[in-house]
């Protein structure tokens, strides 16, 4: 396999199930990876549609690994309910991930490559209704490709711009995976390229005074007393790679783990800062502008060495090179 980017590439197969007539039917793997939807689908018109994504790794013994597949499952779960679709069981979900791999060994890049199959369960509203309410009909389906580093191999600290427009509403749908949320974050995130900048980072919706996320990715910083803090809001998604550094931070770095505000204003605190998510597992941040001002985290172009700790013991538990901390790998046999 050639160099691994970012780009979707079809597999040998995906899964699909549908819902209708109040019931789920038998899911199947299928060849085709195109869809045929009603025009008028409530998915395509009033964005009734929820994802997640996780990755799937080869071991050095050349084994592939799922990581975390039942918080996927869970947080799925929360998004599906709020757009009002039907639910996934949690064990119907990790077996049709489960399944989709399965079926895809052949796609899952070399141990070497430090790339990985990217997995995409997603459901859709797919009943034709002109009105904007619930569908009567659903997809739930899974679709993997293989992925190389989302940055490129280069563990290279980006510059944030600081959002002017927010991405969703306090109390509104942020902490669920809606492609809502992403559609709403693509002025931002076009605005942050065109000044220059890598890419953009909200703040709360009701103050604009706190960090909240990068379009993809939660924020953490380390504090000058070796705190990891990272700020909760019901506007941020629950990230599982974050929830897994905390965890590294605690159990294993002996690091004092805080959920707090941090004030866009109040940087002076933080040594080293960082985003976090499935796509790069840590992206190290080197500054925010925020209005006409520019911090640069003492850290600069480096990556800090607690966040360079943190990435190394993540994503060498992803590739099976460290135990496995909390049952966290589904092993596919
Ligand atoms: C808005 C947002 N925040 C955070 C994350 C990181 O979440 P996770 O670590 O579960 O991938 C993502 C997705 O990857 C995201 O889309």
């Amino acid at each position: 396999m050639g160099y691994l980017t970012f780009e979707y590439t079809k597999t040998a197969a995906n899964y699909v199930r549908i819902y209708q007539d109040g019931a789920w039917q038998t899911g199947t793997l299928t060849e085709a990876d195109e869809l045929h939807l009603p025009s008028m689908a409530t998915a395509l018109h009033y964005g009734q549609e929820a994802f997640e994504g996780l990755k799937a790794f080869r071991r050095r013994d050349g084994r592939v690994q799922i990581f975390r597949p039942y918080e996927n499952a869970k947080r799925f779960q929360g998004s599906c309910a709020y757009l009002l679709m039907p639910t996934i069981e949690v064990d119907d979900f990790v077996s049709a991930v489960y399944q989709t791999v399965k079926a895809n060994l052949d796609y899952v890049p070399s141990y070497e490559s430090g790339g990985a199959l990217y997995i995409r369960p997603y459901m859709l509203g797919i009943g034709a209704t002109l009105a904007p309410v619930p569908s009567k009909k659903y997809l739930f389906g899974v679709i993997v490709t293989p992925v190389g580093d989302l940055f490129k191999g280069a563990f290279k600290p980006v510059n944030l711009w600081v959002s002017t427009v927010d991405r969703v509403a306090p109390h509104g749908t942020g902490q669920y995976k809606i492609g809502g949320n992403y559609a709403a974050s693509l002025y931002a995130q076009s605005i942050a390229k065109s000044k220059g900048f890598d890419d953009s980072l909200f703040l709360d919706p009701l103050t604009h005074t706190k960090i909240e996320e990068v379009g993809a990715a939660n924020f953490f910083a380390i504090t000058k007393d070796n705190h990891y803090i990272t700020p909760e809001s019901p506007s941020i998604l629950k990230s599982i790679t974050n929830q897994s550094l905390q965890f590294i931070a605690k159990e294993q770095l002996g690091l004092t783990v805080v959920h707090d505000d941090i004030y866009i204003d109040q940087l002076d605190g933080l040594v080293e800062a960082g985003a976090c998510g499935t796509a790069a597992v840590i992206t190290p941040i080197r500054s925010l502008a925020y209005q006409d001002t520019v911090h640069v985290f003492p850290t600069n172009h480096q990556a800090g060495p607690i966040t360079q700790k943190l990435y190394e013991h993540l994503t060498s538990i992803q590739k099976g090179d460290r135990e496995d901390p909390a049952d966290w790998l589904l092993i596919v046999e």
